[in-house]
């Protein structure tokens, strides 16, 4: 095994990978966050692990062991996902942002349980920081790969995100389709970046995983860093 580690696509490369929802408190009992399962971003991280890359998970709450071989670091919110991945990305080739980060948080964290009072009430929400974005425009910059969760116009979205938060390269992900995406096993995806792209069919995570790191391997390696 050893073996198969020091000659994979990855060998002696550094890898951060986000993965999973991220939580935002609203007081000590309540928080806003998704159904993200943390699947896509647990099986890249095996899958990089196996072609030899060192691999650390910056992970949110989800319910996966961790995979062998990989370094897991657990945040909540959004903005202690961005302090960690800041922390490792002194020392990283390549950055890939699978996690589903809240865009907003409430505006106050209340610091006793909220009590209810009439029939109505309204809660006040902030921007997030876009961690990717914040990655990708920063020194030193990893070769960066982003996710892009569709519901419409798929390529033509992720392409935009692509540009403007000046990425690598993109995942594109259509998860309208009920049986793909989020809490499935399976999915589809198409990998877009400047001047290509390649469309990956239908497959588990696990095999959809291991064709995402051969491909990121091709195009970091074209890319000359
Ligand atoms: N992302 C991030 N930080 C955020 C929001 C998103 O790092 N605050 C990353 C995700 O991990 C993913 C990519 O950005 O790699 C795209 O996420 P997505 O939710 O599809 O895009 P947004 O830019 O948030 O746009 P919108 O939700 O409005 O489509
Ligand atoms: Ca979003």
């Amino acid at each position: 095994a050893a073996a198969l580690f020091d000659s994979g696509a990855l060998a002696g490369l550094r890898l951060v990978i986000t993965a999973g929802p991220t939580r935002e408190a609203l007081d000590p009992v309540r928080y806003l966050s998704n159904h993200s399962s943390g699947k896509m971003g647990y099986a890249l991280a095996r899958a990089a692990a196996e072609a030899g890359a060192v691999t650390t998970l910056v992970s949110g709450p989800v319910h996966l062991d961790t995979p062998a071989h990989v370094r897991r670091v657990d945040v909540e919110s959004a903005r202690d996902m961005l302090d960690a991945c800041q922390a490792l990305v002194a020392d990283c080739d390549i950055f890939i942002a699978c996690a589903a980060v809240a865009d907003y948080r409430p505006a106050t964290v209340r610091e006793q349980k909220i009590k209810k009072g009439g029939e109505h009430s309204s809660l006040k929400l902030i921007r997030n920081p876009d961690i990717v974005a914040a990655i990708a425009n920063g020194t030193p910059r990893p070769f960066t790969v982003g996710f892009a969760a569709e519901t419409q116009d798929v390529v033509d979205y992720a392409r935009d995100k692509l540009q403007r938060k000046n990425l690598d390269l993109i995942v594109a992900n259509d998860v309208s389709k009920a049986d793909l995406g989020f809490a499935s096993d399976e999915n589809e995806v198409t990998a877009i970046w400047r001047d290509g792209a390649s469309q990956l069919p239908r497959a588990t995570k696990h095999n959809l995983a291991r064709e995402l790191v051969a491909l990121i391997a091709e195009r970091h390696a074209s890319a000359g860093n």
